[in-house]
This record gives structure tokens, sequence and C-alpha cells, in this order.
């Protein structure tokens, strides 16, 4: 089977979050598997670009609207990333440092992806699915079934994933005009709530929905941004499919990013001297439990309570906690979360910016994880922090509901909350700093989840499924 995927994001060349780490890796275990599975994301100035050589694939031209551009597909022949991986370069549009947060998103995004289809609609053959991420390439399903140029490709099958339905691309009916010459009468495809709305698009043209875990799509229903009737109408074709982890590079055995590797046998003193070298590194006391938190400081992650629950968890427990945080976003919480390091040092620090490297240390060192999150679709912070033995202190939402059980339970071994608030969070802390006294219990949870199965090799198969039941 060959699976064309379409996105943004695509860990190493280029990253934000977890999308990135998710098809970086999915793609690579489906050939693994046995499908041909390809890459097509934009052409951004990242370090990935310019220390690898590329050859020029194919080289055409669109239009945006009244705006006549030319692309150029450029493909890493080596097949280094396991895939074959191919990017758009749009002189002036897409070739720019960052992925997102330009004001011309919209331009960028929806040339993107006019581009991916006019090169699809090249070819001599045609691919089996189509494999859109996110709303930044949930216009493909329209575009592939409704314009004009394109109509050829419309048998071809559309699977739409969903890693994060906050977002949805919303354009004004001015933009429509960018579209390329489309079948007026489907204006309904594309419209909601009298906006072109991406995802929403995305949903009702794909073959087939699927979302990142199973508690997230019962969740769409009811929580989807304003999304939700939709979802319930398409609920015959959605389904969810639990992220996986790319066990080579997410193993602490291997993992080139820290010096002290370990295995469940030697976890424990492994993680003693990767938690020394952070300690040391941000002035923390090693003798207490290292709560962490690795992300965005947004409020779908619920980082505004952050320092409220810190602060808490410091004052009732009396300062028998140490803090780190791993994270950029929202300069207010980016604020308060650096201010507290003049006040807590050596039990708090933070560092605010996106490290890569640090974050496979902080996974290795910490004893828990914190994730609040509001809105979690996955996650895969929490699975790559029980990999390295730290437990998860997560609130019981989407995916962080269908991988952390609650260390109160029968076998459970991370710690569950029910809501967002410091309260909940501090009281969950209160839980770690007891647990942590308890060494036996702490090296039955580390080894416990460690040995966990969240690979992509068990899970490629679930998309198999999608894919040919659409044949
Ligand atoms: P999301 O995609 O919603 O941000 P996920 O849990 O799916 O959340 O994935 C987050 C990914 O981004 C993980 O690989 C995590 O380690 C990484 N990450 C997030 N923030 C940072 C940061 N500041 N520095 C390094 N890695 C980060
Ligand atoms: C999104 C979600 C996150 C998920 C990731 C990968 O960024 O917020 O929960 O793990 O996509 O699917």
């Amino acid at each position: 089977m060959e699976i064309i995927h379409v996105s943004a994001e695509c860990y190493p060349v280029a990253k934000a979050g977890g999308l990135g780490d998710v098809v970086g890796a999915l793609p690579k275990y489906q050939c693994k598997s046995g499908d041909i599975a390809k890459v097509i994301m934009p052409m951004y100035r990242t370090k990935f670009l310019y220390e690898n050589d590329w050859t020029v694939d194919f080289k055409g031209s669109a239009n945006l609207g009244n705006w006549y551009f030319d692309f150029t597909v450029i493909k890493e022949p080596t097949n280094k990333l396991g895939f074959d991986l191919f990017l758009i370069d749009i002189n002036g549009l897409l070739d720019r440092q960052k992925i997102y947060g330009y004001d011309d998103d919209a331009e960028r995004f929806t040339a993107f992806q006019i581009a991916v289809v006019s090169w699809i609609s090249s070819w001599e053959h045609q691919p089996d699915v189509v494999h859109c991420h996110d709303h930044h390439t949930a216009l493909i399903p329209f575009m592939m079934k409704y314009c004009y140029d394109f109509q050829h490709l419309s048998t071809v099958s559309t699977v739409v994933t969903i890693h994060n339905g906050q977002y949805q691309g919303w354009m004004g009916w001015d933009k429509s005009l960018y579209i390329p010459r489309w079948d007026l009468w489907k204006r309904g495809m594309l419209d909601w709530a009298g906006s072109i709305n991406p995802l929403a698009s995305g949903v009702k043209c794909a073959d087939k929905v699927t979302t990142v875990s199973w508690s997230y799509m019962d969740e769409l229903r009811e929580n989807a941004n304003g999304l939700e009737a939709l979802f319930e109408f398409e609920k015959g074709k959605s389904v969810g499919i639990l992220n996986g982890i790319d066990n080579e590079v997410w193993n602490p055995s291997t993992d080139t990013y820290i010096e002290n590797r370990f295995t469940v046998k030697t976890v424990t003193k492994g993680k003693e001297q990767n938690k020394q070298i952070l300690c040391n590194q941000f002035g923390l006391d090693i003798t207490k439990p290292l709560f962490v938190f690795i992300g965005r400081l947004v409020g779908e992650k619920a980082a505004d309570i952050l320092p409220g629950a810190i602060r808490t968890a410091i004052h009732q427990t009396q300062g028998d906690a140490c803090f780190l945080i791993l994270g950029s976003g929202e300069t207010s919480i980016e604020w308060e979360l650096q201010q507290m390091t003049n006040e807590y040092k050596g039990i708090y620090n933070a560092y605010i910016g996106y490290n890569e490297q640090l974050s496979h240390l902080i996974y290795a060192g910490a004893d828990f994880l914190l994730m609040p999150s509001r809105v979690e679709p996955c996650g895969l912070n929490q699975m790559y922090a029980m990999r390295y033995g730290t437990v998860p202190v997560v609130r019981s939402t989407g995916g962080l509901k269908d991988t952390v059980t609650d260390m109160g339970d029968t076998d459970g071994f991370g710690i569950r909350f029910n809501n967002a608030t410091i309260d909940d969070l501090a009281y969950s802390i209160g839980r770690g700093v007891a647990v942590y006294q308890d060494k036996k219990h702490m090296e039955w949870m580390r080894k416990h989840m460690m040995q966990i199965d969240h690979s992509w090799e068990s899970t490629v198969f679930e998309y198999r499924q999608v894919y040919q039941s659409l044949k």
C-alpha cells in the first residue's frame, strides 16, 4: 500500500510538538511493516535542511487566488529517516525559520496544500491513501474531491488525523478565491458557522477521520471548540488510535542525548546519575523528589496553574520537593515561572525555551512528570517519561486517561487527578512526595512503566485496518 502523509511538522526536519514526533515515526514503522509510506511537508529554513543533500523531484506552478507561484519538490535521496521525505519549496512563503506564527499562515498553508495536490496529480500512478494531519493539511480532501483540476484524484482514499481539534485554521469567506476552481454547490463542505473551516472541511470530506487516543475521540463530541455537533454527526467514520512512541529515539539504554544510559535493571542507579547532572546544572537538591514539566506554556496544557500549584506544594510539603520547568509559550506564564527562580533557590528552576537534548536528560533524571492538561488529545510526554522510569502525574483526560493508571488502583503506576486546579495538582504533588519515601514502591513503578509497550510496531496495524476499510 502506498500512503502519502501530508504534514506541517516531521521530526527531525521540523518539530514544534508531538505532531512532529508522530509524523517522524509512524511512516518509518509503516515502511518497516511492508507498506510504502512517504512524507511531504513544507521546506522551512531548518538545520536539517542545510545539513542534508537534496535532489529535485518536481517543479510546478499554481495559483493562490490572483497570485501565481512556482514551487519545487525536493527529495532526501538516501532514505535517511526510513521513509521517502519530500519538501515543498515556495519561495518567500514557506522558506522561513519558524513553522507557524506568521500573519500569512492561511496563505502559506493553503498554497502548500495546492502544491501538494498538484504534485500528486502530476504522477502517472495514484497512491492508495493521502493521509492528512491537522488543519494545515485538511483542505486536501476537499480539493481532491471538488476542485475541477484535481477531480481525477477523487477516487484516492483520504484520511484526516486530528492531533489537536482546538486549532481549526479558520479563514474568512473572502479567502475562498484561494481554493482552485471548485464546484460552488459544495460550499457547505468548506463552511462552518460562517467561515471557511479547514478542519471541519477535512472531517466532512475525508473518507475516514482518526484521532490520537480513544478517550479524545469521545471528548470531541462534547468539547471540540465549536465542532462538537460535527463530530457527533461523523462518528460513523471516526476512530481513535492511540499514538505510539519511537522506541529507537526514546530509549534510555541507547539515547545519545544522555551520558548515563540505563535499562530496566539499572534504572535506580541510572536515574540517580542523570538526576545528579540535572541538579548540578540547575542548582537543585538531589535528596528531594524532582517534579518536572516539559511542554508548551499554554492554557491547553494548564501551564497557568503551575506557579500556584508549585507554591502551594512547596508550602504544604515544607519545601520537601524540587521542581524544574522546561517550556516556552505565553509571555505572562514564562515571566512568572522565570520570576519564581529567585524566590525558591535550591528547590525550583526553569529553562524558558525549547531544548530537545535537555528534554531527554530531564525525562531520564526526573522522578515525576507533571501534566495537568485541560485538553490532551494523546500526549507523548507521559509515554516518554514512563519509558525513562519517571512517574507521570496527570489529569484524567484524553490520552492521559488512556495511558496512565493511578497508583492507588491495583497495579497502578502513576498519579491521576480530575481537575486542572491548583489544589488538585498540589495535592497530587503531595502524593508524589509521600510515595517517594517508599523506595520499593518507587522502584516497582519505575520498572513496571519502563516495560509497557507503547511502540509504533504494535500500533501501525490499526492504521492499516483503517486504510483497508476504504478499499
Ligand atoms: P503537544 O504536541 O501538544 O505539545 P505532546 O505531548 O504530544 O504535546 O508532545 C510534545 C513534544 O514536544 C514532546 O516530544 C516534548 O518532549 C516536546 N517538547 C515540548 N516542549 C519542549 C521544550 N520546551 N523543549 C524540548 N522539547 C519540548
Ligand atoms: C497534539 C496534541 C498532543 C498529541 C500530539 C501528537 O499536539 O496536543 O496531545 O500527543 O498532537 O498526536
